[in-house]
């Protein structure tokens, strides 16, 4: 690989998944590798296999399933958690093992409770075992920014002579500084023995909000990979955000000199489903994704760009897949024209059933909203998606009543396993009404944890989107739902949450004690 490649490795769906409530089912990793396989992030990292067996099979469905990626599983340097990653990744096109051991002296003496000189012979034991499952194995000196640097030097050095490939600095508390993180990476690529025949790469958090801001400091030092999430997911404050870096290093070519391989056209699709399906909203002044990004308010900003473009914008919306409001399709619109459109916007069908059943549910779309926007598309197919795959709760029909001064009622039919089912409530609201309703069939013992409404499009025909977080005895799922009705969308996505608690698809929340 040229030295002006950037190697772009996406940790969302494990780093990512370490965020409160954001886990995941199966499915819905497969469905976020796979659009990340569209965006062309060059790792994914799918999964910790040892923390349970769903991240397992989840990490293996991924393997098979995408071939442009490399597919990556985190694991510790113990034997058990080695094994598992490398079975997890068989599969793959391309597979590595991302192996970890912490080197700080507060996380030696305190958490593993090891000497370091053992540290060192647990690391190299790690990547050795994990040079028999695959040839590209990556190193991780957990807690590096507290770590002594002549430790670390120390450690690499063993690691790449054990068959390391990538070796990276992680900032796991996100304590680093721009200006020094730097300086650290330029010290160790410059003392560590063969530095040269290694990726270096950086994984920065966000606490003190500056993880891009030390990424690309530590790119600019000589690191060739970054690890990041998209919407900046991730454990605490989050990591650091993939579409920052890759923005900041087109956009400012002249200063990094550097390519990625990302398709940035595929960035806010990408953004909206892993919002959508963690039940993380982006908030509208985020840069590249928020739906302000390239909104301009001011009369001097807009008079500017009408008159010439580049006055207040660096990027061009179209360039990270903002469809600008793109009208696609109407009510006249045949099946030929709504699956092109589909595949234009990388969105993948999998059967000519689904097709069927997506394309009538767009039909009834059109029928209550005149336009039909691109991101009208992306959320009928991740309700889509969502039907599609656990249906034992269904919506079947609704009525809700509100009036001013009266108590509001939501009267719902549901199929539950096949039998329909007629039920009344009454509550502070609508959607209030129809959660009681719900339960009061469902009996599911969960807690509500988050409701949230996104408008999809603008004007009062947009469909809401709404996401619904549950738990129960320490599992957390995310329900979804979409509709032009808030409260039918409300409905919808708490029914989608409680099918996922009903498949039981999710794994215990939160990973393993030592990540
Ligand atoms: O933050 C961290 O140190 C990590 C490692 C496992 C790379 O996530
Ligand atoms: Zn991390």
């Amino acid at each position: 690989m040229s030295n002006n490649r950037l190697v772009v490795f996406d940790t969302t769906l494990r780093d990512g998944e370490q965020s409160p409530g954001a886990a995941m089912t199966k499915d819905e990793k497969l469905r976020i590798a796979r659009q990340l396989e569209r965006l062309k992030v060059d790792v994914i990292e799918a999964g910790f296999a040892a923390a349970s067996p769903g991240d397992a099979e989840a990490i293996h469905a991924i393997a098979s399933a995408v071939r442009e990626s490399t597919i990556c599983s985190l694991a510790r340097t113990g034997e058990r958690d080695i094994r598992a990653a490398g079975e997890a990744i068989k599969p793959a096109a391309r597979g590595r093992i991302h192996t970890f051991i912490a080197t700080s002296p507060i996380h030696m003496e305190k958490k593993l409770r090891m000497k370091p000189d053992d540290v060192v012979e647990a690391a190299i034991a790690g990547v050795k075992m994990a040079r028999q499952y695959t040839d590209d194995v990556e190193f991780s000196a957990e807690d590096a920014v507290r770590s002594e640097t002549d430790f670390l030097v120390r450690i690499f050095d063993a690691v790449i002579k054990a068959g390391a490939t990538t070796i990276n600095v992680p900032d796991t508390v996100g304590y680093a500084i721009p200006a020094n993180w730097g300086d650290r990476m330029r010290e160790l690529i410059e003392r560590v023995a063969n530095s040269d025949k290694v990726i270096w790469s950086t994984h920065c958090h966000n606490d003190l909000g500056m993880a891009v801001a030390n990424s690309l400091a530590a790119v600019q030092a000589g690191a060739r990979q970054v690890e990041c999430t998209i919407n900046g997911l991730g454990e605490r404050a989050g990591n650091a955000s993939l579409e920052e870096i890759v923005m900041a290093v087109k956009t400012r070519g002249d200063i990094f000199g550097l390519e990625t391989g990302i398709d940035t056209s595929q960035i806010v699709a990408t953004s909206k489903l892993v919002s959508t399906i963690t039940g993380y909203p982006v908030q509208p002044n985020k840069a590249i994704v928020g739906a302000n990004a390239f909104a301009h308010e001011s009369g001097i900003h807009q008079d500017g760009v009408l008159k010439h473009r580049e006055t207040y914008e660096i990027m061009r919306p179209e360039d990270v897949g903002w469809a600008t409001n793109r009208l696609t399709l109407g009510k006249l619109s045949g099946r030929n024209a709504f699956r092109t459109r589909l595949q234009e916007l990388g969105i993948v069908v999998e059967s000519e059933e689904q097709l069927n059943h997506a394309f009538a549910r767009f039909k009834a779309l059109a029928d209550k909203k005149s336009e039909i926007f691109d991101e009208d598309l992306q959320a009928l197919m991740s309700d889509e998606n969502l039907e599609i795959d656990l249906e034992y709760y269904k919506l079947v029909s609704a009525r809700f009543h509100s009036e001013t001064g009266e108590t509001p009622s939501a009267a719902l039919t549901l199929s539950v396993g096949g039998e329909e089912r007629k039920i009344e409530s009454s509550g502070s609201g609508p959607v209030d009404a129809a959660f009681r309703a719900i339960e009061s069939i469902a009996q599911s013992g969960s807690e509500l944890l988050l409701y949230s409404v996104n408008a999809i499009t603008t004007g009062t025909d947009a469909q809401g989107e709404v996401t619904v977080r549950l738990g129960r005895e320490g599992r957390v799922v995310n329900g979804q739902g979409a509709d032009t009705d808030i409260i039918v969308a409300s409905a919808k996505a708490y029914l989608n949450a409680l099918n996922k608690l009903h498949a039981g698809t999710t794994k215990l929340n939160p990973q393993v004690e030592t990540v």
